[in-house]
């Protein structure tokens, strides 16, 4: 038992030592771990000038019409999945019969797998933000391009990977379908553990509506290895979960040092020479349901109306 005990402090301790890349949350005061500014040191991608998440400035993004909206296949066939806890996230694996063209893409992407980022206790934890905000959980959908036969080939096209982002929205309601998604991460609570989730569907956690409004830009994947492979879509509407809900998410899995898996998520990196590209055109301000504008639009088409008599 004493030799069992002394071996597994060891392996521990060797794991604590070794250097490994983890999360800002993940860093105590004796540094055994290297946080997100120095992933670079080890992945020379991390220190790169395309790398992501990035803060969205709403003023400074630019319409491309290219930008159309995103047409899914398979995304609404039910399919079995497994979910395994990688030590710093939980992947669920899709399969590559739920792909996606149109949204300025070139040709078809097929779908690998998704997860998610989060905070503490429902706190932000969305790795991109919105004129400085951000939000308490991000969805990732990860894609590659057809021709690639796994994530690692497409890694090595600036194009190879497209990455779909959603962002979640604390609301009154308990989103009922992500209950699915809450039960198969209690099931893989320690590192390396898999599950499976039956008859799951794409559509049941993608919001239907509004898949035209989103932001364009090249970056990279938010872990190490960082590599500069991914075209991000980051869609305006958010997904609904409840505060409860929400609050439960970094108390469900462990990272690889058995401390709760809370704060994954990488700070945002610089935008350098990128711009931002958004699908939405800057004078459909009257489309908008906002209430200041659409009283600002009647008195635009009221006033005209006087003009003309
Ligand atoms: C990361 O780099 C440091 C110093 O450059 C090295 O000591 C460590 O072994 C490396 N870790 C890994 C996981 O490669
Ligand atoms: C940090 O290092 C100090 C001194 O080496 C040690 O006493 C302490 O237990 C360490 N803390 C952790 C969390 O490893
Ligand atoms: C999923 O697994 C269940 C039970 O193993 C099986 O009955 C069902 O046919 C599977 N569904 C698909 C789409 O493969
Ligand atoms: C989480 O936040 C809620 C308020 O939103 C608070 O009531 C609760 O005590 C917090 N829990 C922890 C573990 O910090
Ligand atoms: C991806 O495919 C290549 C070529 O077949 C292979 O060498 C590599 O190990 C694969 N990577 C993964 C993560 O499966
Ligand atoms: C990357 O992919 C694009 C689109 O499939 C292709 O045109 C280009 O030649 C590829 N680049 C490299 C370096 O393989
Ligand atoms: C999980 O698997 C990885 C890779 O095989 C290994 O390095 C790690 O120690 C494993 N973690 C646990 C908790 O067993
Ligand atoms: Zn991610």
């Amino acid at each position: 038992m004493k030799a069992i005990l002394s071996l597994s402090s060891v392996l521990l301790a060797l794991k604590l030592c070794s250097g490994e890349w983890c999360y800002q949350s993940q860093l105590s005061c004796n540094h055994t771990c290297e946080g997100p500014s120095q992933w670079k040191i080890n992945y020379t991608s991390c220190g790169g000038q395309k790398q992501s998440p990035i803060n969205i400035i709403t003023s400074k993004v630019k319409y491309d019409p290219k930008l159309t909206s995103f047409i899914f296949h398979g995304h609404e066939d039910a399919f079995n999945m497994s979910v395994e806890n990688h030590g710093h996230s939980a992947h669920f694996t899709l399969p590559p019969s739920a792909h996606l063209s149109g949204g300025g893409l070139k040709g078809k992407y097929k779908a690998v797998q998704f997860h998610l980022h989060w905070g503490e206790n429902g706190s932000q934890g969305s790795e991109h933000s919105v004129d400085g905000e951000r939000y308490p959980m991000e969805l990732h959908i990860v894609y590659i391009g057809e021709e690639y036969i796994n994530l690692t080939k497409a890694l090595q096209n600036s194009t190879g990977v497209a990455v779909l982002a959603f962002f979640f929205e604390v609301t009154a309601l308990q989103n009922q379908k992500f209950e699915r998604i809450i039960e198969a991460l209690k099931k893989v609570r320690h590192e390396n553990t898999t599950s499976k989730v039956e008859n799951f569907k794409l559509s049941d956690i993608i919001p239907q509506v509004n898949s035209q409004k989103y932001y364009r830009y090249s970056g990279s994947l938010t872990t190490p290895s960082c590599e500069e492979a991914v075209l991000w879509t980051v869609f305006q509407q958010t997904i609904g979960i409840s505060k409860m809900q929400m609050e439960s998410m970094d108390k469900l899995l462990l990272f690889g040092t058995d401390k709760p898996m809370a704060g994954i998520f990488r700070p945002v990196q610089n935008l350098n020479e990128r711009v931002v590209y958004t699908s939405v055109p800057a004078h459909s301000l009257c489309v908008l349901p906002n209430l200041l504008t659409l009283i600002l639009c009647l008195f635009c088409v009221l006033g005209q109306h006087k003009c003309f008599h």
